[in-house]
This record gives structure tokens, C-alpha cells and sequence, in this order.
């Protein structure tokens, strides 16, 4: 029987094209998915894609027969996602399964009492091979959700990020860099901060967006009320709405500033840069 590699979040910005990446490199690929028939009905046969729950554990053992590696991402915006993916570690060990590459987030190791941290810790103790990868913001976040939104409707976009500059990555990076810690050597034990090439304040991102799309959009700084208020307005719960300020506390503080060598060290090639995405996108922002 072949080793698979399962991916998990495989319908997702990162995992999704992981899974192309591995298809292309000719690797026996395995997409998790709550819905099997949709994900199977866009990408054909080439990948085998199965039923997985983080909330129902009885899907856990058929998606991890004959697994030997595993791309580990715990629910996305779940502050507790500890709760579901400690028990699915067990079962990756429980399985055999030989090497987990896991999705966290850049300085998650500087925050012990944070979901993230836990799930890397206890990976780490498993006796199972890791590599952590911990990336910065996403470019896509930028074309997306509500800045898009705002952008779309009125040439603008409001956040908590004063003029802090955030290193930020193209996902598609992160995907081609878990690739690579999946097929190659030399990644078991290692920690990988994942950013672009360059960090850069919310107007110098408004002053791209302009460039690209030929429609003046501004950046408008908000301060923590003002954000809650239209965080609030659009929709997320009040839970989200704390953890978001928090995050952008972060940023306003540098901690999302500085560039890291790692993606270039491994992929033997720069990150990709903003205005390149921004080019790519441009439609998102008309
Ligand atoms: N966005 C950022 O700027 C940023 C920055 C740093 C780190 N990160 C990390 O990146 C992660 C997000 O990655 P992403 O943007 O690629 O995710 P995403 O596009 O939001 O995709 C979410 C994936 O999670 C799966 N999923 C959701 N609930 C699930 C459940 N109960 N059981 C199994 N699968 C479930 C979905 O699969 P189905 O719907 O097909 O089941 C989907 O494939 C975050 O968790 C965070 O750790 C993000």
C-alpha cells in the first residue's frame, strides 16, 4: 500500500494549494474535507478526498489508514482548537503516521497559554517528527472579508493598525514551503517563521491597491472603539472582536514587522512581493 500524505484544511487558502503542489510532485495525496462530494466534484481524481470532522473523532482513524506524513492545521479562528487537535495527535501517533507539518502562526512560541502554542508543544512531546511552520498575516486576508468589502464600496478600509508594518506573506508560499517540509529532507525539529520579503504600513498597502486598480483607496487608522464598533457592525461575534483587537495590539506593538530568511533558505527563491499579489488580484478590489 502507498504512504499518503494527508492534508488537512485541504478546501482552504494554504491546504488547497498544498494539495495541488503535492499533486504535482507526484505524491499519493489524501484531502480532509467535511464535504467529500463537493471538494471531489472541482479537483476530478487526482486527489482521494475523505470525510473528516475535527468535531467528530470517529472520522479520524479512516483518514489516517496508510498516512505516513500529515499537513496539521487546527481549526481556523477557533480559540480552543487545543480541545479537537490533541486528541487527533493521539490518533496520528496511535496510527503510525511518521512526520506532522503544522500550520501555526508567527510568535505563536512567545505565547504559552495560547491554543496554537499547546498544539505545538504537544506535538513536539508525541515523539512524532514536526516542523512547525509560522507564518505572518496573509496577503489574501487583503482580498477578502471586509477590507475587500470596504474597499469595493468605498475606496477605503479601516483598522486598529496605527502605521505599523507587517511583513506580510503570500499564501501560496507557506503552501509551496509545506510542500517542500513534506517531501524533503532536513525539516524534522524545525520551527520556520514564514513572511514575505518586506514589511509594510497599511498606507504604503492603500498606495499599491491605488496603483493597480487606478481608483484612489485610502487607509483610514481607527482606534480601538472605533474598530470594535465597526467590527461589531460587520457581524463578528464579540468573541472575535476582542481576540481581533488583540492581534492588532500586536501589530501596532512591531511584533508582525520583522522579515524572516526562512521561506527564501528553503524554497531557494525570494517570497513573493505585495505588488505582484496586487496585480494578480486587482479585480478583487474593483
Ligand atoms: N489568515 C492569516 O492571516 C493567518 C496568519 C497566520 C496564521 N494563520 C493560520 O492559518 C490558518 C488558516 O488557514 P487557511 O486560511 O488556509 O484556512 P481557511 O482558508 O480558512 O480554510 C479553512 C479550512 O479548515 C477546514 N475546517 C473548518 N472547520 C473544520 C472542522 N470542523 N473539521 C475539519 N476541517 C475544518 C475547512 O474544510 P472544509 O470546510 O472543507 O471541511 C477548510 O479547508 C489559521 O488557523 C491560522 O492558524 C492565518
Amino acid at each position: 500500500m502507498t504512504a499518503r500524505i494527508l492534508v488537512l484544511g485541504a478546501t482552504g487558502t494554504v491546504g488547497g494549494e498544498l494539495v495541488s503542489a503535492l499533486v504535482r510532485k507526484g505524491c499519493a495525496v489524501r484531502g480532509a474535507t467535511r464535504s467529500p462530494q463537493a471538494a471531489r466534484s472541482r479537483s476530478g481524481d487526482t486527489v482521494e478526498w475523505v470525510p473528516f470532522d475535527l468535531e467528530r473523532p470517529e472520522t479520524f482513524g479512516p483518514a489516517l489508514a496508510d498516512v505516513d506524513r500529515v499537513f496539521l492545521i487546527a481549526r481556523p479562528g477557533d480559540q480552543h482548537s487545543d480541545r479537537v487537535a490533541l486528541p487527533l495527535i493521539d490518533a496520528m501517533k496511535t496510527q503510525g503516521v511518521r512526520h506532522v507539518v503544522n500550520l501555526t502562526a508567527m510568535g505563536t512560541e512567545m505565547r504559552e497559554d495560547f491554543a496554537l502554542r499547546k498544539i505545538e508543544l504537544y506535538l513536539e512531546a508525541s515523539g512524532m517528527e514536526f516542523t512547525h511552520l509560522r507564518p505572518n498575516w496573509f496577503m489574501q486576508m487583503l482580498a477578502s472579508g471586509t477590507v475587500q468589502a470596504g474597499i469595493r464600496t468605498t475606496g477605503t478600509f479601516g483598522l486598529p493598525a496605527a502605521d505599523a508594518r507587517i511583513s506580510w506573506i503570500d499564501a501560496r508560499d507557506i503552501s509551496a514551503v509545506a510542500a517542500q517540509a513534506l517531501t524533503t529532507a532536513g525539516h524534522a525539529g524545525r520551527a520556520y517563521t514564514l513572511t514575505g520579503p518586506e514589511a509594510l504600513d497599511h498606507h504604503q498597502i492603500a498606495r499599491v491597491l491605488s496603483g493597480v486598480t487606478g481608483r484612489e483607496i485610502r487607509y483610514l487608522p481607527l482606534d480601538e472603539d472605533q474598530a470594535r464598533g465597526a467590527l461589531g457592525a460587520a457581524g463578528f461575534p464579540p468573541e472575535w472582536v476582542e481576540r481581533l483587537i488583540t492581534f492588532y495590539r500586536l501589530i501596532r506593538a512591531g511584533f508582525c514587522a520583522p522579515v524572516s530568511p526562512d521561506v527564501a533558505a528553503i524554497l531557494g527563491r525570494p517570497p513573493a512581493g505585495f505588488e505582484r499579489f496586487a496585480a494578480e488580484h486587482a479585480s478583487a478590489w474593483m
